[in-house]
């Protein structure tokens, strides 16, 4: 790009900030909202085989070579930088880290005795972030399933797991309770099941012929459905067992979390709105009508048949109501397709039984970053409030992707920040129960689907420092003023903005 039109650029962004109608500051959101920005255990922590660490999944799937010769065996060292870390999220003033626990560093067998250093380290990781006034956010699993478990008898496909995870989440609860008011069973859970279990491109990579990559093990066409049945017995266990045991004195909450595409319909065509509602069933229904009203939704049953589990009566009951919120990952917008032919298929799995199509997600497809739509975002925030009664919401993700290298000098990704938050307030103000929102991410980290090569952090790390060091992005900037000029007017923001732009271009 020539330097003239990189300026060019450059003003443009400047306009397009200094025009939006979205003017607004801290203040102008509920006090106990809360504003972050998140990692998981796998992505940060490093030391993978140290102080009694096992591999987990995701250790296995990026050893075998799986995220382009990328793996979490360093990362970004945060298991011997948390304190450092949070220094810099003190330095931003985050209200709030969302990170995960290693299940395979608390418990390296899966289930059974407890390793003393890994208790230690998170328990260093929430002493730090309580004392420094910032709330941890806690996921149990975040793709990182013990191998142990997944080669005693494989993980998710087995009703074993639901005994398993419940023991692991009651230490958890019994061990950091007290100092953690925002608990997080699954991160994902759709995702990781389609992912796992059907297209077999993320750990663990079960699949069948003529559906995935190639996998070694699986069964596209039922173990995605008994995966996700698993998946909600083994949260509503665990949230049942909260309740119960612990909310009373604890005083927290218990969630699980969702990927979201924002569906929408790729024309006007009655089909193709049919086709969008079936969309949402499958991917958020799935998790949601369980969840909400005790069984999964009519489409499903219809379109998968027997092979979807279904629930007993007690089942039904333990699931249904099992939250205190719901934690949403939001990127981008999908265009939805219907593609009815597909249930006319031999062999299905989950993407015939779905039988749509999904179009292009970007304005253009030649940028590598998100385009910036949020009233998308609001359109899925009115649809949880409609169709599943309003539940209190947390945005766990929402990021702008950047090429690895690219400059500290993100608008890309500042833009998008303020497009979405903007969004989130106009769909409180519409009275949308949104609780708090999380940047993805805190650090540059190892990205699920593209490794290193793909950034979202408000800092950046050059993998090839030995140091990893640190360095703030513009991002980091915007987001710490929007965070402490709580009482800023909109003009300031405007002129901050321009300042920032003044600091980083002359
Ligand atoms: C699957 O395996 C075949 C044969 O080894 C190979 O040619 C093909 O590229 C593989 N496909 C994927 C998606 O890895
Ligand atoms: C998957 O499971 C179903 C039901 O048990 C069975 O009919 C089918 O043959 C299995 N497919 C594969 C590829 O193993
Ligand atoms: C859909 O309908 C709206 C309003 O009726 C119209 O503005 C729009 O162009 C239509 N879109 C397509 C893809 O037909
Ligand atoms: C605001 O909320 C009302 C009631 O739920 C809904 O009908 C309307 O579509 C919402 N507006 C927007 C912009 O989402
Ligand atoms: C990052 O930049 C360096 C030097 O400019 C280059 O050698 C490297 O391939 C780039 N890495 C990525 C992931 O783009
Ligand atoms: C912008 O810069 C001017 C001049 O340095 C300064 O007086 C003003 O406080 C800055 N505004 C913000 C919002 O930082």
């Amino acid at each position: 790009m020539s330097s003239l039109s990189f300026c060019l650029v450059l003003l443009l962004n400047l306009v397009a900030l200094a025009l939006g109608a979205d003017k607004y500051s801290r203040d102008d959101f509920p006090p106990e909202f809360v504003f972050g920005s998140g990692t998981s255990a796998y992505q940060v922590e490093g030391a993978a085989s140290q102080d009694g660490r096992t591999p987990s999944i995701w250790d296995t799937f990026a050893h075998a070579g799986k995220m382009a010769g990328a793996n979490g065996d360093i990362a970004c060292d945060q298991y011997h930088r948390y304190k450092e870390d949070v220094q810099l999220m003190v330095d931003i003033g985050l209200e709030a880290y969302r990170f995960s626990i290693s299940w395979s560093r608390l418990i390296p067998n899966g289930r059974g005795p407890v390793n003393p250093k890994g208790l230690q380290y998170y328990n260093n990781l929430i002493n730090e972030l309580i004392s420094n006034g910032i709330q941890p956010h806690i996921t149990l699993h975040h793709s990182d399933f013990p191998q142990a478990l997944e080669d005693e008898y494989g993980g998710w496909v087995s009703r074993k797991i639901v005994k398993d995870f419940t023991a692991y989440a009651d230490l958890c609860f019994r061990k950091f309770g007290d100092r953690v008011s925002h608990w997080t069973t699954l991160n994902e859970a759709n995702v990781f099941v389609l992912g796992g279990y059907d297209g077999g491109y993320l750990p663990p990579q079960h699949c069948s012929s003529p559906f995935g990559f190639n996998c070694t093990k699986g069964n596209s066409t039922t173990e995605p459905y008994l995966a996700t049945h698993h998946i909600l017995l083994a949260h509503a266990s665990a949230a049942r067992l909260y309740k119960e045991k612990y909310q009373y004195k604890q005083k927290g909450f218990i969630g699980i979390n969702l990927y979201t595409i924002g569906a929408i319909p790729l024309t006007n065509t009655t089909k193709d709105a049919i086709a969008t509602q079936r969309a949402n069933d499958f991917l958020i229904g799935w998790y949601m009508d369980p969840l909400v009203y005790g069984e999964y939704p009519h489409v499903m049953k219809k379109n998968v048949g027997s092979r979807l589990p279904s629930f007993t009566d007690f089942e039904s009951n333990l699931v249904k109501g099992s939250f205190d919120f719901l934690g949403v990952n939001y990127y981008a917008t999908v265009q939805v397709k219907d593609n009815s032919e597909k249930l006319e298929m031999e062999v299905r799995n989950f993407d015939a039984d779905m039988a749509i199509e999904f179009a292009a997600t970007q304005d253009d497809p030649s940028e590598f970053e998100f385009s910036i739509t949020p009233w998308n975002l609001q359109g899925l925030l009115e649809y949880f409030k409609q169709v599943y009664g309003n539940p209190p919401i947390y945005i766990h993700e929402n990021g702008q992707r950047t090429p690895r290298n690219s400059s500290l000098e993100d608008w890309h990704r500042v833009k998008y920040m303020k497009g979405y938050i903007g969004g989130l307030l106009d769909a409180l103000r519409n009275g949308s129960n949104v609780r708090g929102y999380f940047e993805w991410s805190f650090l540059d980290l190892l990205e699920l689907l593209d490794g290193y090569q793909s950034s979202f952090g408000l800092y950046y790390i050059d993998l090839d420092d030995p140091d990893i060091r640190r360095q703030p992005k513009l991002s980091a900037h915007w987001y710490s003023h929007f965070l402490k000029r709580k009482g800023f007017n909109s003009y300031g923001f405007i002129e901050l903005e321009k300042n920032l732009s003044a600091l980083s271009y002359t």
